[in-house]
């Protein structure tokens, strides 16, 4: 198949930029001497997962059972669900997969590891576990070092949970410039790092510590003492890590075949996708939902649920009814979790056709 013979809204990969962002990662984090755990909200996708694996990983993070449900049943083994796991339904789940694949799991609190270790005691299992930490981007995650050493005191207790490691998420990097970064990572590492010696020094066994974050990536790499690194977005990166400077436009792997469907004026073209393609995410400014890599000053600036419009007062192209438009998403994540399929392409030659397994497993 061609890539022209595909039916509007399509998401389709380039299959040579995501092999070159998988190497490009898989380098750079065994060079720095780290294991390798990507985060797979982003592409949600196995065939995709197995690429990261065959390239070095060493296992695989997801935010939701779900998530390690859909990548468990596609024979991934070694999972990290890295989030707080609250609720008896979950909790079943969870320990329904600690059978069959080897699974750790976040905790920030006693008010999650304690329920937790309960059901798993009395099913038999012991849960490996990691302290969350929070090293800036307030979110879920023990602020101080005090507080980590104190739940790791009270965690030791629980018969049903293994203390195994730390973890951060420095997502605030993303949100600085690239020059404020790297002071900011090494900060976010070596908090990591203070925090896992404490635990080991109050006897208790947090051998790993972890960190992910694309933005991060680089500066992490080089940090000491970090054992494991969990970017996800980097596989296909987005408009949103190119305005942020992480990466060059011609990186992104991911975009959206969209057609135009209505020319109401020279100035305007509606298009065939709207935020039930891409998503609601959109940037702050300008080209906000996506770039149109066919002429990157066509704006992306408004969506409704199944119309995109693009503003042409500064655009060269005069686009018409039918003409497909291709369409870097603003956020890969999140466009990628509006498709059933994702297309795999190598030039214009469609190669493969990929369901997104973990579609929607927001549970
Ligand atoms: C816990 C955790 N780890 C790793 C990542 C990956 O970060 P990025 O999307 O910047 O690659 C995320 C992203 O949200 C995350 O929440």
């Amino acid at each position: 198949m061609n890539i022209h013979d595909l039916d509007t809204p399509a998401l389709v990969v380039d299959l040579d930029r995501l092999e070159r962002n998988i190497a490009r990662m898989a380098d750079l984090v065994r060079e720095g001497g780290k294991r390798l755990r990507p985060h797979v909200k982003t592409h949600k996708t196995p065939e995709v997962g197995r690429m990261q694996l065959a390239a070095g990983a060493s296992g695989i993070t997801v935010a939701k059972p779900g998530e390690a449900e859909a990548f468990a049943d596609a024979g991934f083994d070694d999972i990290f669900l890295a989030n707080q796991i609250v609720g008896s339904a979950k909790i079943e789940r969870l320990l329904a997969l600690a059978r069959r694949v080897r699974l750790l799991v976040g905790v920030d609190s006693l008010d999650v590891a304690e329920p937790l270790s309960r059901r798993a005691a009395a099913a038999g299992l012991r849960i490996p576990v990691r302290l969350e930490l929070d090293t800036g981007l307030d979110r879920a995650g023990l602020r101080t070092v005090e507080q980590a050493v104190a739940l790791g005191k009270d965690l030791a207790r629980l018969e049903g949970i293994a203390v195994q490691g730390v973890f951060t998420h420095e997502g605030h990097l993303a949100r600085m410039s690239p020059e404020a970064r790297r002071p900011a990572a090494l900060e976010a590492a070596a908090k990591v790092r203070q925090v896992a010696a404490a635990l080991r020094a109050a006897g208790i066994p947090a051998e790993e510590a972890s960190v992910g974050s694309t933005p991060g990536a680089r500066d992490m790499a080089a940090a000491p003492g970090i054992d494991e690194m969990r970017p996800g977005v980097y596989v296909y990166y987005d408009l949103m890590q190119v305005q942020r400077g992480t990466i060059a436009a011609d990186d992104c792997a991911l975009s959206v075949l969209t057609t135009v469907i209505s020319r109401p004026s020279r100035e305007v073209a509606i298009t065939d996708g709207g935020t039930k393609t891409f998503s609601g995410d959109a940037g702050p400014e300008g080209s906000r939902f996506g770039l149109v890599t066919n002429d990157p000053s066509a704006r992306f600036d408004w969506a409704n649920e199944e119309h995109g419009h693009l503003d042409l007062r500064d655009a060269t192209i005069q686009p018409r009814v039918g003409d497909v438009l291709r369409i870097v998403p603003w956020h890969a994540c999140a466009a990628v979790n509006m498709h059933d399929t994702v297309f795999a392409c190598r030039g214009e030659r469609v190669e493969a056709v990929w369901q997104v397994a973990a579609r929607g497993r927001i549970r």
